[in-house]
């Protein structure tokens, strides 16, 4: 991968401006279009994405050196190892099987996984059909990657129609819990608890508060009321979980991957199995495309070498996603998780320091809100901040068009004026009036934005995410990094005293210690 590296690194920075001038045809070769057909909106429905890199510093001498960097790096192989359901979290020792749910993997997997889900689409129609009484409401626990995915689609999806109404709680701070319990009726409440290991703090303990809540407010069976999602079933059947409401899936699915499996019960539950059906179809053609496209045609690849160059080479820390659409403000949120928790690595596979820098920082927001906030930053900021600019064709409103025109409008001055720089001063020299331009962003507009196409959104993020790691020789697939915290909490709950003063003294201020 040396070699392949110093072939980019050797390469003179060219502007954007410069880069635009020096090929008519940039546009069309920095954009792609994927397109897959959305059975949930009829057999020959098209939906379509199209992403657009030429306002990124790309340009088809330095795909020549990715591509060598990616053969060097063997993504064919890793990519081949990832979807054939090989043991790619090394660390682990165990495969990372999120395709699987979607229909892409090892046949076995995928059978498990398709048997798995029949299961959970018995329970959700069950529960539609009243086989639990009356359910309006549902309250989904669960942290991390059992909750950031689920809000993330639930938020999109339901603006229009929602069969069951879902609050998603993970702190444990009890606020937040309240704050459910006020929006819901117990006598028509149901709590799903999602966690992958049935042990995690925060989940058990809010998921106990919510049955206590249950019990006082004249539920007669609390225990009756909760739905487990986990990959340990036998600890919730230990919990008390009846069997019959345990909705397991499989070990190999990690947590920040795991919105496919039951984990995406709630979203089930609320926008119907068609639609949760059509999610996994939108991925399942990501996935097709990531299988079978080679080279930077291959969409979440194209994305990871714009992502590397501007870590490595342009020495960026930070990457910022904006979505021009309500239905996608959660979407940072959950990007932060999956690329953060995937990437924020300081060592290869063989246990190597890597010796570039791993994960940018992913943040971002929603325009165009964000633009009268933090865009002053990414145009006269010292920071370089490559910037994806995410929208839908199709508005999700119904009033005046003229919202939907206006807010497009915004979204690609936006990527433009990032661009192009110039001077807003009357004298045209004013520093305090600059823009340097030459500032990269992507774009990526979807036709619309039903659940189809936000599967195949996802799971673009997923495999750029993967993509990104393979580069970089690191596993994305373990997260010991959040382990020692843990521990420390722990110790600290079970009266443990040998800590720092400064811990010492906070925990004495606070009447803990
Ligand atoms: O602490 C991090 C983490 O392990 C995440 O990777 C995971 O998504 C989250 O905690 C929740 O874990 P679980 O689903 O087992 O409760």
């Amino acid at each position: 991968m040396a070699a392949a590296w110093n072939a980019i690194e050797e390469r003179p920075t060219q502007t954007l401006e410069q880069l635009f001038a020096a090929d008519q045809e940039r546009v069309g070769k920095l954009s792609q279009r994927l397109e897959w057909t959305d059975t949930a909106l009829g057999e020959n429905a098209k939906q379509g994405i199209l992403f657009d890199w030429s306002k990124t510093h790309l340009d088809d001498d330095l795909l020549d050196e990715f591509e060598e960097l990616a053969k060097a790096a063997d993504f064919t192989g890793l990519r081949a190892s990832l979807l054939g359901g090989r043991r790619v979290n090394v660390t682990e020792d165990r495969p990372a099987e999120h395709t699987a749910q979607r229909g892409i993997g090892d046949e076995a997997s995928v059978e498990e996984a398709s048997a798995l889900h029949e299961r959970m689409k018995l329970l959700v129609e069950a529960i539609h059909g009243g086989a639990l009484g009356e359910v309006r409401h549902c309250i989904h626990i669960g942290i991390g990657g059992s909750a950031l995915g689920p809000a993330m689609a639930l938020d999109a999806l339901t603006r229009d129609l929602e069969l069951v109404d879902v609050h998603v709680v993970s702190n444990i701070d009890g606020l937040a819990l309240e704050q459910a319990f006020a929006a819901c009726d117990p006598a028509t409440t149901i709590i799903a608890v999602a966690s992958k290991t049935f042990t995690t703090t925060e989940t058990m303990t809010n998921a106990e508060s919510a049955l206590r809540w249950l019990g006082e407010n004249g539920v007669d069976d609390p225990g009756g009321r909760v739905v487990a999602l986990t990959a340990s079933p036998d600890k919730a059947v230990e919990w008390g979980v009846d069997e019959t409401r345990i909705l397991p899936f499989a070990e190999s699915v990690g947590g920040r991957y795991s919105l496919w499996s039951s984990i995406g019960f709630p979203v089930a539950l609320a926008v119907g199995w068609d639609d949760f059906a059509a999610m996994l179809a939108g991925a399942k053609a990501m996935d097709e495309h990531f299988r079978d496209t080679d080279g930077r045609a291959n969409l979440p690849l194209r994305a990871a070498f714009a992502d590397r160059y501007y870590a490595r080479i342009r020495k960026c820390q930070t990457r910022a996603v904006f979505a021009y659409d309500e239905r996608l403000s959660l979407l940072p949120d959950y990007l932060q998780q999956l690329e953060m928790e995937s990437n924020g690595k300081r060592v290869t596979i063989i246990r190597d320091e890597v010796d570039e820098p791993t994960a940018a920082i992913t943040w971002g927001g929603v325009g165009t809100g964000a633009q009268h906030a933090v865009f002053q930053l990414l145009h006269q900021g010292t920071h370089l901040v490559p910037v994806d600019f995410i929208a839908s064709i199709a508005p999700g409103d119904e009033l005046d068009p003229a919202h939907h025109s206006i807010l497009l409008m915004n979204c690609f001055a936006q990527g433009a004026a990032l661009m192009k720089g110039g001077n807003m001063s009357a004298s045209g020299d004013d520093p305090a009036r600059a823009f340097p331009g030459d500032r990269p962003s992507a774009t990526i507009l979807c036709d619309d934005l039903d659940a189809s196409t936000l599967g195949a959104l996802i799971a673009f993020h997923e495999h750029r995410t993967f993509a990104n790691a393979v580069l970089m020789g690191i596993n994305p697939f373990d997260q010991f990094g959040v382990e020692l915290g843990k521990k420390m909490a722990k110790e600290i709950e079970s009266g443990g005293s040998d800590f720092d003063p400064s811990t010492t003294a906070l925990l004495e201020a606070a009447g803990l210690g």
